[in-house]
């Protein structure tokens, strides 16, 4: 086991922290949502500033994962807005070391199921330290079966699609984010960035997370229970936030 530094406490008995987690993945697929990945990485490479941090960005394939219409019949504007991320791995290539995976969620749960990726997070999860799920991502999580038996929430605009990906998870609404062991699940989009700063004062300690949130001027919600979008979207209260 590596450490990271010791504190005093109060009593006089030096506690010594573990280090924290340095091997982090993200787990991409086609239309994914920007914040629901980005809302994490971009604190993250700040963090990585201060604590050796490697960064795998995981695909099915090594070809460049785009953020764009699921779908041309989605496109019925015609827009051209997409942008491209290439992946450092295959789900062939990935580290055997991963201690965080992060699985975002996006519009492309609305379309399909993403099995390559279902499949990857069920292989993957008993050696990892963490799971973080963002938005619909929890349900590619409950597709794996990671999450049976488990507290967890999601998009609250999305509640029924998801949660039926699920029957035996213990879905928690309203939660703007929920904690059960080693799994971490947020509600939709920018809930990601209240989970990922509220898990990085977990991991990494107060000094470099509330360092990183001045870095990057974060308002934060402390409050996993505040989700005023659970009863906008008509979400019938479950579980115990
Ligand atoms: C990240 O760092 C660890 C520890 O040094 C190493 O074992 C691992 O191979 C690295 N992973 C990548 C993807 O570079
Ligand atoms: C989008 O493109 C299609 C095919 O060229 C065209 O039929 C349609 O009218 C366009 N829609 C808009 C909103 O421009
Ligand atoms: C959340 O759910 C809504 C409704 O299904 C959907 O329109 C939206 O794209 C979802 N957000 C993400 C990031 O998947
Ligand atoms: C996704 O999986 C669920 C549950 O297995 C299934 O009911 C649904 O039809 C699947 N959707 C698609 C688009 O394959």
């Amino acid at each position: 086991m590596r450490f990271s530094s010791t504190i005093v406490l109060s009593s006089g008995v030096v506690a010594v922290l573990a280090a924290p987690p340095r091997n982090w993945g993200v787990a991409l697929f086609n239309s994914y949502d920007t914040i629901d990945v980005f809302g994490v990485l971009d604190p993250l490479f700040y963090l990585s500033f201060q604590s050796q941090i490697n960064l795998s960005l995981i695909a099915e394939t090594m070809d460049p994962v785009w953020v764009r219409p699921y779908t041309e019949a989605a496109n019925v504007h015609n827009s051209t807005f997409r942008f491209s991320i290439n992946p450092t791995h295959t789900h062939g290539t990935a580290p055997e070391d991963l201690e965080v995976l992060l699985v975002p969620g996006g519009p492309a749960m609305l379309f399909d199921n993403q099995t390559a990726t279902v499949e990857f997070v069920r292989k993957v999860y008993p050696n990892l330290k963490y799971l973080l799920t963002t938005c619909t991502g929890a349900g590619i999580a409950a597709q794996a079966g990671v999450l049976d038996g488990r507290r967890a929430t999601t998009n609250k605009s999305a509640w029924t699609r998801i949660t039926a990906l699920g029957p035996d998870v213990q879905w928690v609404s309203p939660a703007r984010w929920v904690t059960d062991g080693n799994i971490w699940t947020s509600s939709g989009v920018t809930s990601a960035l209240d989970m990922a700063f509220t898990f990085f004062y977990e991991v990494f300690g107060e000094a470099m997370a509330s360092r990183v949130e001045g870095t990057v001027e974060y308002m934060r919600n402390t409050d996993p229970c505040d989700d005023p979008f659970a009863s906008r979207f008509n979400v019938p209260p479950s579980g115990q936030c």
